[in-house]
């Protein structure tokens, strides 16, 4: 098949068409475990890396001009949304995001501000198009959120016991952060992104049934309200072995899966319907020779060699600690097949 570019290659592979190889690029890919990330995080704390255009572009970009991978994530984070919504959020050095005050009850909901994209994250579209502007068709640009399920996770005080205890406060935590989070992914979509991906951490503690009622009816609504835009969407579940048909009823394009899971078993229940991303271990990725990487690596594309739609990624996101040299005998070994 004729050489394609990253970004056709990224968008085909999401619609489940063939591409001349799979596209790749790592969850958490922006940040994390680069020392060029780490030496501008010595100068600027995390909340002002989240909030500076020319710092988000940047993150956004180290990992592409060492790597090019196909795709480049916005460097954001999935918290971004509730606190533009107005909750204070701390980033404690050594023990990562806290928002201080936590929803409890009914007030503290209707205390959340109505989003709004021109007001609240310029910061964050004047990077994306700058973003854009540099990496042209080279790369898919991927915006993101949170699942609203994962969202509240944070946000919401005893959210473990909540659903016990008062599920229809939490029903309507779920719906208004659903409500938000559309308008937040539209304006990333209006800003170019061409992909966007939907990270649901904490789905994998749910049943199947449990998932069916708390997390997937609102990301099935995020998706629907997208769905105009044209813009493909990733829905991630960590640990999400048992909830593969359930994310398949979100009507997302790709559905991410974890080491957990055995890519012969997603193909079959995926079935073709939609694309699958995944799911090598980052464990291995982090502790393995650059020689087993490309072996693994080659074994995991050999297996998703029959299957229109697959994007070759992580099962979760990239450890801080992983060796620059790993990563890159992970992408070049994918950018090396070809399947002619
Ligand atoms: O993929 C990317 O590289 C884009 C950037 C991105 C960040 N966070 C930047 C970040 C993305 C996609 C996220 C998503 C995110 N944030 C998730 C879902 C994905 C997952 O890993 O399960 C979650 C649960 C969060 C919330 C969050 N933000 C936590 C728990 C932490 C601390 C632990 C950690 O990941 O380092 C953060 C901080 C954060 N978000 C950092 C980065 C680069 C580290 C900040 C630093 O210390 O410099």
């Amino acid at each position: 098949m004729l050489f394609m570019n990253s970004q056709t290659r990224f968008l085909n592979s999401c619609k489940s068409k063939r591409v001349d190889r799979p596209p790749v690029w790592l969850m958490r890919q922006a940040g994390r475990c680069l020392p060029e990330y780490r030496a501008l995080r010595e100068r600027h704390d995390f909340l002002e890396m989240l909030t500076r255009e020319e710092l988000i572009a940047e993150v956004s970009l180290q990992p592409w001009r060492r790597f090019q991978m196909d795709a480049v994530i916005v460097f954001a984070d999935i918290l971004l949304l509730p606190m533009v919504l107005g909750m204070e959020l701390q980033f404690l050095e050594g023990q990562g995001p806290k928002f201080p005050h936590l929803i409890s009850g009914e007030k503290d909901l209707g205390a959340l501000k109505k989003f709004n994209a021109a007001a609240d994250i310029p910061f964050l579209t004047a990077a994306l198009k700058k973003i854009k502007r540099e990496t042209k068709d080279e790369a898919a640009l991927i915006g993101f959120a949170g699942s609203p399920w994962t969202v509240a996770s944070y946000v919401t005080q005893d959210f473990e016991e909540l659903r016990e205890k008062n599920p229809a406060l939490l029903k309507k935590i779920l719906g208004r952060l659903t409500k938000e989070t559309i308008p937040y992914l539209k304006a990333q979509v209006e800003a170019g992104a061409d992909v966007l991906q939907i990270f649901d951490s904490w789905g994998g503690i749910l049943s199947p049934s449990e998932y069916a009622e708390w997390s997937a009816p609102y990301i099935r609504e995020i998706a629907a309200a997208l769905k105009a835009t044209g813009v493909p969407i990733i829905i991630y579940v960590k640990e999400s072995a048992a909830l593969l048909e359930e994310m398949i009823a979100t009507a997302c394009d790709v559905i991410s899966v974890g080491w957990e899971t055995p890519l012969a078993k997603a193909k079959q229940i995926a079935g073709g319907k939609v694309a699958i991303q995944g799911n090598f271990n980052p464990h291995i990725l982090m502790q393995a020779t650059p020689e087993e990487i490309r072996l693994a690596a080659k074994n995991m594309i050999r297996e998703m060699e029959d299957y229109p739609g697959y994007i070759a990624n992580l099962g979760h996101g990239v450890l801080p600690k992983t060796p620059v040299e790993n990563i890159e005998a992970f992408t070049n070994t994918i950018k090396l097949t070809a399947d002619s």
